[in-house]
């Protein structure tokens, strides 16, 4: 089968490491970057040490207002799936590159296959919960992470095409775990000790675009008493700039690193605060108690067990349980075996 692939951010990258070449074993794959995220340290970095094949194609979209970007990804996409012809688009997760790699599918009938599909915050203002709710219903071929996504896609009618696979992220954090280890000079470097900090990332929407939301969560990190590492993506560090908010001495920000690097922090923190999905997830993967600065998670499995706890952006509730949660049940089995991209691979092979 000729199978084209549209990815774009940061966390997508990190999942076609897992997926690609994988199914490249028996696939031609076409692999197209939107360009949505394009700085080195969110894009280029992700294919040279992950050994990501290099795109066939780069839409250089770069970033914009939603609309902008989206229908200046489904206009150049539209071009390219016209000239190469596949017999299906493979999209991941839940950002705008996911919905135009889907919509300008759908719109031209080939087949669409979303890995990471049914996740749901029930949280319509996030751009993520309206892109992954219509790639899902344009969807074909639905590789679900979690029983909990598989429960939702029941609940909105979606039944057919839809697999239980497990998580891509768990494969590629197995793959690269043992890489990873060796990457601990950056602990050495930002002079923080092993198991005794906190890592942080931040730069969901609703946190960035809200000046109390995220004075909140500034102070948090700033009066907690511990040492945090914090890699900024370049949203964030724009509206800390705009807000004139400032960091004390304990926290260490970075540039965004990368995978080997940020897996690495992870290994080798005590807790993580942060506000990303994947991130949530790797946290889960690691062993560590996460903190979650967001009024709700699709990975609600990691907070039933007990190793996430959803604060918001309370100022107190983040201080309590940067100081207080500790998990206390044994981890469950919630994101599979690791397996996921094989499975996926021998589910496209059946309906060749
Ligand atoms: C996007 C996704 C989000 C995902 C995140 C992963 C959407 C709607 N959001 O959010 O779901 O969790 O990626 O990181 O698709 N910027 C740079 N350099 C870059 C990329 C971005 O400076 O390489 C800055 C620009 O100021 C840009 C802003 O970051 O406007 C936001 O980038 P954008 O891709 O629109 O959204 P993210 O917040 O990265
Ligand atoms: N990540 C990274 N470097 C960083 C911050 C995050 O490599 O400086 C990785 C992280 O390990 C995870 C992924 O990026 O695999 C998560 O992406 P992000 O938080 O940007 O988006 P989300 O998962 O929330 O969509």
């Amino acid at each position: 089968m000729k199978i084209l692939t549209v990815v774009g951010a940061r966390p997508q990258f990190i999942k076609a490491a897992a997926v690609s070449n994988i199914i490249r074993k028996e696939h031609k794959e076409i692999l197209v970057h939107t360009g949505q995220h394009y700085d080195e340290n969110m894009s280029k970095v992700f294919f040279d040490e992950l050994k990501i094949p290099k795109p066939d194609y780069n839409l250089e979209v770069g970033s914009g207002n939603h609309g902008k970007q989206t229908g200046n990804m489904l206009i150049k996409l539209e071009e390219i799936y016209l000239e190469e012809n596949p017999d299906l688009v493979l999209v991941y997760g839940d950002t705008n590159s996911t919905l135009a790699g889907a919509l300008c599918a759908s719109k031209l009938l080939i087949p669409v296959a979303h890995v990471e599909a049914g996740l749901r915050s029930f949280n319509m203002s996030m751009p993520e919960e309206q892109n992954r709710i219509l790639t899902d219903h344009l969807s074909k071929l639905l590789f679900v992470p979690t029983k909990s996504a598989l429960d939702n896609l029941k609940n909105e009618g979606i039944q057919k095409g839809v697999h239980n696979v497990g998580d891509v992220m768990f494969d590629a954090t197995l793959n690269f775990k043992k890489l990873a280890e060796q990457k601990n000079s950056i602990i050495k470097e930002l002079g923080v000790k092993e198991g005794q900090f906190i890592l942080t990332t931040i730069h969901r929407a609703e946190n960035t675009n809200d000046i109390s939301r995220l004075k909140n969560i500034v102070e948090a990190l700033n009066e907690c008493g511990k040492d945090v590492v914090l890699p900024l993506h370049p949203r964030t560090k724009k509206y800390i700039t705009d807000y004139g908010l400032n960091f004390n001495n304990n926290i260490k920000v970075i540039d965004p690193v990368g995978y080997l690097e940020m897996i690495n922090l992870e290994m080798n923190s005590e807790k993580i605060v942060t506000d990303s999905g994947g991130v949530q997830k790797e946290a889960f993967f690691m062993s560590k108690p996460c903190i979650t600065m967001r009024d709700e998670t699709e990975w609600v499995e990691t907070v039933e067990n007990g190793w996430n706890r959803v604060v918001g952006t309370d100022k107190h509730k983040i201080l309590d349980s940067i100081v207080n949660f500790y998990p206390e049940k044994k981890q469950e089995n919630i994101f599979g075996d690791g397996n996921a991209s094989e499975k996926i691979l021998k589910l496209l092979n059946s309906c060749k």
